[in-house]
């Protein structure tokens, strides 16, 4: 049975950094509150005009080709999870597929907020492991800067998010010694709307985007800021130990902790849980924000560039977010 190893991670973020003091001007916030709840010091948001949400990934992906020592010809599978597509529909795997000029290949699209990048990886290492497809691409790209509300109402969301991309080139191996070894996903849609955007929704009476949902804020981000870092603080370090115990590992032998960057007291939290010391955890939030799908990907595009990842390390990878979601992926690298 073949395995899936990720030969090439790449990585791309948007020029435009803003500060927490450029944020201090838009809105009554401070630099000292959003690093104290936070540890954000600033993010990236694109630039119209120049990024896309897809045109992001299609950089990330065009490095982790290169990193993978392959051609965008050799790969026969796109898996792109976002949850702000460039078009409503249809979905950013077409128009990568598009960008990347691999017609006829599938492109899969899958919207499962901050754990959709684990939950794309456990898809393409599905289909490596039935044999289907050899070379797969793995993508997260998020611009979220155009749905917050830069204003002093929507402070405790707009604070939090940016945008980015990154990517990961799976392919199938026959040691699995250097693979994925198992991934994890859950769900409990009893929570759906404690971080949500609703509308436009599909349902809803009418036609479905009008400027009264506009202003009734159906298109904002509702975010209960206390139920998601309760329920984070429990689902992460959870599904963390549930990789482990699957493989019959104890968390003293992990490398590192690829978490999903929501928020640096949310994973400071979850290494005390799991005793696990801070080289050992993978923490670039300050830098960018929380870039939902794209997180994972970037910080593990990171991780490998700063050569924080060696080859036979266990890396964990982890993710929580709306839904509620929540996921993890166990690798030898
Ligand atoms: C959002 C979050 C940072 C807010 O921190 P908190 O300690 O829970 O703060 P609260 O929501 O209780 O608000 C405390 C006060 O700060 C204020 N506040 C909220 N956002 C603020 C901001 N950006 N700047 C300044 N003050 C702010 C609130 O209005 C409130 O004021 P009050 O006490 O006068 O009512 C925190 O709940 C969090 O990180 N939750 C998890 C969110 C997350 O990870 N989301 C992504 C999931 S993947």
């Amino acid at each position: 049975m073949p395995y899936s190893q990720i030969v090439g991670l790449g990585h791309y973020v948007p020029e435009n950094t803003i500060t927490n003091h450029d944020l201090e001007k838009l809105m009554d916030t401070s630099d000292a509150w959003i690093q104290e709840r936070t540890g954000i010091q600033e993010r990236r948001f694109f630039t119209p005009g120049k990024d896309t949400v897809t045109s992001m990934a299609t950089q990330a992906s065009r490095v982790a080709i290169e990193r993978a020592g392959l051609q965008p010809t050799d790969i026969e599978f796109i898996i792109f999870a976002t949850i702000t597509s460039d078009y409503y529909f249809p979905g950013c795997g077409v128009l990568l597929q598009r960008e990347l000029n691999l017609p006829g290949i599938g492109a899969l699209d899958i919207k499962n907020q901050c754990s959709g990048f684990i939950y794309a990886l456990s898809v393409a290492d599905q289909f490596i492991k039935a044999g289907t497809y050899k070379n797969v691409l793995v993508v997260g790209s998020e611009i979220q800067s155009t749905f917050l509300d830069l204003s002093t109402k929507g402070r405790n969301v707009a604070v939090i998010f940016g945008d980015g991309a990154g990517a990961a080139v799976l392919q199938a191996t026959n040691t699995p010694e250097h693979s994925i070894l198992s991934t994890h996903l859950h769900a409990d849609g009893r929570f759906a709307e404690e971080l949500a955007v609703k509308d436009p929704g599909g349902s809803r009476p009418g036609r479905w985007l009008t400027h009264d949902m506009i202003d009734d804020g159906g298109t904002d981000v509702v975010m209960n800021g206390q139920k998601v870092f309760k329920e984070a603080v429990i689902r992460f370090p959870e599904v963390i130990k549930e990789a482990l115990d699957a493989n019959g590992y104890t968390t003293e032998a992990l490398d590192l902790l690829v978490p999903h960057q929501a928020n640096l007291r949310i994973t400071n939290y979850v290494g005390e849980q799991l005793q696990l010391p801070a080289h050992k955890i993978v923490s670039n939030i300050q830098k960018y924000g929380n870039t939902t799908a794209a997180s994972v990907p970037i910080a593990l595009s990171e991780a490998w560039e700063n050569g924080r990842i060696q080859s036979g390390n266990l890396v964990c990878l982890a993710a929580f977010g709306s839904g509620f979601t929540w996921a993890s992926a166990l690798i030898r690298w």
